[in-house]
């Protein structure tokens, strides 16, 4: 297994995702971990990760010196090989200009990380490679025993190596898509130099889990609240082989779920695969909660706290539970930020289902807690749960909840549960679901007029949203065909009685959230 020491940057949870596509299982830790869990931790290769910090500035962040005593074969990204420079007797350069973007580098030396990997060659044989840059600093000159590998003409060393010692350096971004090469670079590192086998697969993570889950919780009973998302519908699935009807699983209808929602994870959780699933009807208790209350984070708490007491009323009455399993995945679990005053590793543990009573002191169970979403997905597959299931849209915890813009009412949430159907359904029959990152309907409780016949009529408005994103941060709203859009607005008008006007959103992420409110 790979160690990864982060400094800070945005890039690293991405070095790590690199890493365990490639098969190789790795761990992010902060920049500053104790020389005993590195021992610990018995890692086959550490890769230094970037970090916002400048190596010339006085107290900046360096890695732990064991690293490069330990015999083990170091990757410097960035910041990383800056500091590993610096550490080990070259110079770096502080600049406040940064070079960003694409860069030719020319492969200008032979070293073992990069040879035979290249992109081009020009008329005079020399090699280069396309690369994502982005820095300001850089390695001016080399420590013993390293040699330049690649460079740039504003950047004289941009990849270094010591073959001798298994020490690397690059500057760029072998992580990011925009480095061609960036996947054999670190497949060449963590498979050839740091000699690790891949062996993180979906089979070989389920078999582990399962082995570990069982060795958890022995002959024990543990509750899970099944949302019906994927993070709780794959632990359902992995907990159930694992341990079958020692689970019994908790499922809330709230009265804010899409359409046949519930009567769909009844039907593939209980009836399909024999998960003992609870379903607890609490539509009226939510609904008369959220009477009168139009705030969105006023209705986001009272769902929130309504959905903990009716699990705890289910809770409650089964006997004898003694672990509480969560979808908690790798990225609730890290939170990875090194700042200057050092000790900064954020560990940020969710807990899905936070206000249980004292009494139930459950222990917890995760067996997601060390995995990537989109390693969850595969799982998800693995363990025979369907495609469509596990590659949905997200889905709010508040629900319709917050695309009600007014008060939560039964009339409102029914029509807005028709429209978003039609809405989805019109997307998958015309293969455009998967194109876009998450879509719905908003219901807007304004009248506008109407005409049917000759009389005139006021009727409720519809609104669709549809966006394309990578990381929910910052979106880019679909960009829809207009024959598709013009469909699923008759539908709606047509279909839906007391609804005669549906606009689509064309604002981005940010300003405009995903969500309405
Ligand atoms: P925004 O609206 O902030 O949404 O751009 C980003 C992502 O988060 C989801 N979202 C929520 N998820 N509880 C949740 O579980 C919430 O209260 C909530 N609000 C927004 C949203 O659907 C999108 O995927």
């Amino acid at each position: 297994r790979i160690l990864i020491l982060d400094f800070g940057s945005q890039y690293t949870q991405l070095i790590a995702r690199r890493i365990r596509e490639i098969g190789v299982y790795c761990e992010i830790r902060s920049w500053d971990l104790e020389a005993e869990e590195i021992r610990a931790f018995a890692p086959r290769g550490i890769i230094l990760a970037g970090g916002p910090e400048s190596v010339p500035e006085e107290g900046s962040p360096r890695a732990p010196e064991l690293v490069f005593e330990l015999g083990v074969p170091v990757l410097g990204i960035c910041y990383g090989m800056q500091t590993m420079a610096a550490q080990l007797g070259g110079a770096v350069q502080g600049s406040e200009e940064r070079e960003f973007g694409y860069a030719r580098v020319d492969l200008v030396g032979k070293g073992r990380l990069l040879d035979g990997i290249e992109d081009a060659v020009d008329d005079h044989g020399t090699l280069s490679l396309d690369v994502w840059m982005s820095h300001g600093d850089k390695v001016i000159e080399l420590p013993t025993g390293f040699q330049t590998l690649a460079s740039t003409p504003s950047c004289a060393i941009a990849a270094m190596g010591d073959d001798a010692r298994n020490f690397y350096g690059v500057q760029f971004h072998p992580e990011v898509t925009h480095t061609k090469q960036g996947m054999r670079i670190l497949s060449r590192f963590v498979l050839e130099l740091c000699g690790c086998e891949a062996l993180w697969t979906p089979a070989n993570i389920v078999e582990d889990a399962i082995a570990n889950i069982r060795a958890q919780v022995g002959d024990a009973k543990v509750l899970l609240g099944l949302s019906g998302g994927v993070d709780s519908s794959v632990v359902a699935a992995m907990l159930h082989r694992a341990i079958g009807d020692q689970l019994t699983c908790v499922f809330v209808d709230n009265g804010l779920l899409r359409l046949h929602e519930g009567d769909q994870v009844m039907a593939m959780f209980a009836e399909n695969m024999g998960v003992k699933v609870i379903r607890a009807d609490a539509q009226d208790k939510f609904l008369s909660r959220l009477a009168g209350v139009t705030d969105p984070e006023a209705k986001r708490k009272i769902i929130g706290r309504t959905f903990i007491e009716v699990f705890d009323e289910e809770a409650t009455k089964l006997k004898d539970v003694k672990f509480l399993a969560q979808g908690t995945i790798y990225p609730d679990v890290i939170e990875s930020a090194a700042t200057k005053n050092g000790k900064a590793h954020v560990i940020k543990s969710h807990h899905n289902v936070g206000g249980l009573p004292e009494e139930m002191a459950f222990e917890l169970v995760e067996p997601l807690r060390e995995l990537f979403k989109d390693e969850v997905r595969k799982i998800g597959l693995e363990l025979g749960l369907p495609y469509d299931m596990v590659y949905r849209h997200p889905f709010p915890g508040p629900g319709l909840g917050v695309r009600i813009l007014a008060e939560v009412r039964k009339e409102y949430a029914d029509i807005l549960r028709r429209a978003d159907h039609i809405f989805i359904e019109e997307l998958r029959k015309a293969d455009l679901y998967h194109k876009t990152s998450q879509a719905f309907a908003v219901f807007l409780p304004i009248k506008s007029v109407g005409v049917v016949g000759d009389a005139r009529r006021y009727e409720w408005v519809i609104a669709l949203r549809a966006v394309e994103t990578i990381d929910f941060m910052t979106a880019r709203w679909a960009h829809l065909p207009y024959e598709f859009l013009e469909k699923v607005s008759n539908r709606i008008i047509n279909e839906i009685s007391g609804v005669s006007r549906v606009t689509y959103d064309i604002s981005s992420k940010p300003p405009a959230t995903i969500e309405w409110e």
